[in-house]
């Protein structure tokens, strides 16, 4: 690992000679009309190879549904002009929000959400003349579910090193086997709703240490969810398969998958008995998946965010990252190139972590597509702090630095706080930052960080 350093590249020539410097390499291209070509998603064209990436704005109602801001955010997003936008993290049960505005879909929000995704389609058509595919990620936050803001973790098993880190003793009963047959139904249910709503497809949230992640790894687990591969895997192929079943072949179904939960062995998922990172499983489980998209992540972003966000400032109290954050990017970018070769271009790759490029960003971006690395960039912070790049680099061929995305996690540390609503501290300035004091100013309070 190589000491962490913040973003000082200004030009592409500085990107290639700091991979240099550290011994590491992606690809590279000035060929930025490779962003301009369309892309096959489940038998459906995108007008080009963007998506942004799922992003919690921490800013539902009570009930889960989504306010102004929730609409604003995704009204920009369209107008953006990315061909595809994988909505964040939607809750299917009340008990499983990783906190109290966290998005949430029921019967008795309908309405709502079916507003939402009209809404998002119209913006994409006005402004760009096409409207983007809607992709809306389910979750339970399994150990990190803050329904009404105090913990109340649902956990697949018994991790040391997760059970300290929020509190849980040897006592604590892991959810059985029959709650999870009912969540299975859960998610079903959702999907349909999601399907009423008008949205294109829903990605089931196997992610970031949260619970249908969490049971991939559940080596220790008695029953029918732990132990063997077919028994951790259980819970996605069989929720997959009934959605498959019980919605129509035109909607998407697919899952955000984790390549890697990093707890030592027997805990962890993507890494083998020796502790060492290893894709065969999460490799083998997508494929035999067969899902339409590949897009995944890697990581615990509560604990080792410089994998799945590199970024220059951690959250507040946090110690520095330990690793330069291109060694982050390279590392998922690898990952990205891995699910390529195994899929041999029959689901398209969609890759995240390129934030911390900022301008630079693109011609990575077009490196990994014309090499075979990826066939979607995934935008997640760099969206937040500038909605319009797409647009831009389609139609100008350039980004404007001076609207990029700083990594300076403000945006983590508004949802860590569970004050504010969330969004770009740094470029949207007018809206989040008296939503990050009061995020601050709370925590103060309470004698935290
Ligand atoms: C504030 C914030 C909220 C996020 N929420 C989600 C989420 O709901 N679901 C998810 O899969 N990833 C979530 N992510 C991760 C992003 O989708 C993305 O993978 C990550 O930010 C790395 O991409 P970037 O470098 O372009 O930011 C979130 C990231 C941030 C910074
Ligand atoms: S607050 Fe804005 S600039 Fe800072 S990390 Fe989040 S998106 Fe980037």
């Amino acid at each position: 690992m190589s000491e962490h350093v913040r973003f000082q590249l200004k030009t592409v020539d500085d990107l290639k000679a700091e991979l240099d410097r550290l011994g590491l390499s992606l690809p590279i291209s000035d060929d930025f009309s490779v962003f301009g070509q369309t892309v096959d998603v489940s038998g459906r064209t995108l007008p080009n190879r963007f998506l942004v990436q799922p992003m919690e704005g921490v800013d539902s109602t009570d009930d889960g549904s989504p306010r102004d801001l929730t609409y604003r955010r995704y009204r920009r997003f369209a107008e953006g002009g990315a061909g595809l936008l994988w909505f964040e993290a939607v809750a299917v049960v009340n008990e499983g929000r990783s906190n109290p505005r966290q998005l949430y879909l029921h019967e008795g929000n309908l309405d709502d959400y079916k507003k939402l995704a009209d809404e998002t389609h119209d913006a994409g058509q006005k402004a760009c003349g096409h409207s983007p595919m809607l992709i809306v990620q389910l979750t339970h936050s399994g150990r990190f579910s803050k329904p009404t803001g105090a913990p109340k973790p649902v956990i697949a098993q018994h991790n040391p090193e997760l059970d300290s880190a929020v509190g849980i003793d040897e006592n604590y009963a892991p959810v059985t086997d029959d709650e999870l047959d009912r969540l299975q139904d859960d998610f079903v249910k959702t999907a349909k709703l999601l399907y009423q709503a008008g949205f294109d497809g829903v990605d089931m949230k196997a992610v970031h240490g949260y619970l249908i992640a969490e049971l991939l790894g559940c080596h220790t687990r008695e029953g029918k969810y732990g132990g063997s591969f077919e028994n951790r895997t259980r819970f996605v192929r069989e929720v997959i398969a009934k959605m498959r079943q019980e919605l129509p072949e035109s909607f998407i179904i697919t899952s955000r998958f984790t390549a890697h939960e990093p707890s030592p062995w027997p805990y962890g998922w993507g890494i083998n008995e020796a502790n060492e990172f290893c894709l065969d499983e999460p490799l083998r489980v997508v494929k035999e998946l067969g899902l339409p998209t590949l897009n995944f992540s890697i990581g615990y972003p509560r604990f080792q965010p410089y994998m799945n966000r590199p970024h220059d400032n951690p959250l507040v109290g946090a110690p520095k990252p330990p690793e330069h954050p291109l060694e982050g990017v390279v590392r998922f970018q690898n990952v990205a190139k891995a699910f390529h070769d195994m899929s041999g271009g029959s689901s398209p790759v969609m890759t995240a972590a390129l934030s911390w490029l900022r301008h630079l960003m693109p011609y990575v971006a077009a490196g990994m597509i014309k090499e075979g690395w990826t066939d979607m960039i995934g935008i997640g912070r760099l969206g937040f702090a500038y909605p319009g790049l797409v647009r831009d680099l389609l139609e100008k061929g350039s980004m404007d630095p001076s609207k990029c995305c700083t990594t300076c996690s403000m945006c983590s540390q508004i949802m860590k706080d569970v004050v504010g609503f969330n969004g770009c501290v740094v470029r949207d300035r007018e809206i989040y930052v008296p939503q990050y004091k009061a995020g601050r100013d709370a925590a103060k309070a309470k004698g935290l960080a």
